[in-house]
């Protein structure tokens, strides 16, 4: 027998206990008064099934997020024969969907059967872009980014069903996603991972390959500046609320990152870091995926804390402190580790990899940063090789030199190496790196001009 914990509105739980009383394949094991007493029958790991009601107080994307955790397989239920309600329900990742009129027999064939949830109903429609400040771009951004084209003309993004939201006005395809996450991470002390990542996302942009830069890094968000992103750019927060709320879809998530050249979307990150908890597990998770359903590429700015409160903590429930990297590792398809080079940038990538060798995530390519002599001795990149292969068993990396004059052009202007600083070092080195990562041709180098200035 399958147990099943309900969680149903009071106008329904009956009909819903009568009719299963019948069954011989399922059992109700627990009525749950409330979410709360669900999540936590769930978190105490009884039951295989939850069945949850459209109308329950507090359902969320985090909610059934959680009880996926826990192994359960979500129903939801509908109570009114309104669409949105399903789509609703699809959005905040319950697995199927039956409505609280059905029978036995339909009831336990979604009850029983265990297939992987759909992600939310957002079809591409309408959009915005974005312009970026100081320097002008982005506005009409050159040429029309195809999925600019593609967004032409589509419906609203799908709202909980009794928020006065207006009804879809047409079905929307379920979301392919067949777009590459790459996740950038170093250690603390600021090896290089934001400077890594915008550069990256310019590079792959620049092949014509449509990119989302995300800003993950929850202590310390700095892309909207590097960037020159307008200050109030909702960015990730406003990304993840929509999430949480079952009310993202991809049209969405493109008004929320502006195109700031052709190709490239920026998704900006918190502005302090006090906010992390607006960025939860399940939150950024469908962010992600609808990410990769927007554009090819996805780059992802990630935090440099991997530490997993979870296993500190009995509450299951509660935010979790670095969350946002934790996800993105966990579903990047690549992994960038970045380490300065430096002794203590170097030791503190050998740890790094050994920690990130203790979560989900891909095996890294190791990128070594601000590669200089004055910090490492003569011939700097085969020390640096050297060393990397004896503590950490790493036998190939990338090496970024380091490049003051090129990063600071690119700073002072808000604009990526590829704008400021074309032939610089650190741009020829990026360009290369992106060209292993996703294939794209490398830029081809301008003889002559060993310029920081130049563009
Ligand atoms: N190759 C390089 N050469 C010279 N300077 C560099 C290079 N790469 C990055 N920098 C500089 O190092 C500083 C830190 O870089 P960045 O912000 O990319 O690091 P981070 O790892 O994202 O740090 P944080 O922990 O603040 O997020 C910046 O001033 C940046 O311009
Ligand atoms: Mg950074």
């Amino acid at each position: 027998m399958t147990q099943v914990l309900t969680a149903v509105g009071s106008m329904w739980e009956s009909r819903i206990a009568t009719t299963l009383e019948a069954s011989r394949e399922v059992q109700i094991s627990r009525r749950c008064a409330d979410l709360a007493d669900l999540l936590a029958i769930a978190g105490a790991g009884l039951g295989e099934v939850a069945l949850v009601s459209s109308d329950l107080r507090g359902l969320d994307l985090s909610a059934v997020d959680d009880l996926h955790r826990h192994g359960l397989h979500v129903v939801g239920l509908t109570v009114s024969d309104s669409e949105s309600e399903e789509r609703w329900l699809r959005s905040v990742g319950v697995d199927a969907v039956v409505p609280v009129r059905a029978g036995l027999t339909e009831l336990e064939a979604h009850l029983l059967a265990r297939t992987p949830g759909g992600l939310g109903d957002g079809a591409p429609s309408g959009s915005e872009v974005g312009s970026r400040a100081g320097h002008g771009a982005g506005a009409d951004g050159g040429p029309a980014d195809p999925f600019l084209a593609d967004l032409a003309g589509a419906g609203p993004t799908p709202a909980r069903p009794g928020t006065g939201a207006e009804e879809p006005t047409r079905p929307a395809p379920a979301p392919e996603g067949g777009g590459r996450i790459i996740a950038v991470w170093g250690p603390t002390g600021a090896p290089g991972r934001t400077t890594v990542a915008v550069n990256l996302a310019s590079e792959i942009a620049s092949a014509k390959t449509s990119t989302l830069l995300v800003d993950l890094d929850t202590y310390g968000g700095s892309v909207a500046q590097v960037l020159s992103v307008l200050d109030e750019a909702p960015g990730v927060a406003a990304a993840c609320r929509a999430a949480e709320q079952g009310g993202l879809d991809v049209t969405g998530l493109a008004r929320l990152s502006p195109q700031i050249a052709p190709h490239l979307r920026v998704l900006t990150g918190i502005p302090k870091a006090e906010r992390w908890t607006e960025l939860r597990a399940g939150s950024v998770e469908r962010v992600l995926e609808l990410a990769r359903v927007m554009v090819e590429v996805v780059v992802v700015d990630c935090g440099f804390c991997l530490e997993d409160d979870e296993e500190l903590s009995y509450d299951t429930l509660a935010p979790r402190r670095n969350a946002a990297t934790l996800t993105a590792l966990a579903m990047a398809d690549e992994l960038v580790a970045v380490g300065a080079a430096d002794p203590v940038g170097l030791q503190r990538l050998v740890r790094g990899l050994q920690e990130l060798d203790t979560v989900s995530a891909p095996t890294p390519t190791v990128v070594v940063n601000k590669v200089r002599a004055a910090a490492v001795g003569p011939r700097p990149k085969s020390s640096i090789a050297d060393a990397l292969s004896r503590f950490a068993g790493v036998n190939e990396q990338s090496f970024i030199p380091d490049d003051r004059d090129a990063l600071d052009a690119a700073l002072l202007t808000g604009r990526t190496l590829e704008e400021a600083a074309p032939s610089s070092p650190a741009r020829v080195a990026i360009a290369e790196l992106a060209a292993r990562l996703v294939g794209i041709p490398t830029p081809t180098r301008r003889r002559g001009r060993r310029g920081t200035m130049d563009s």
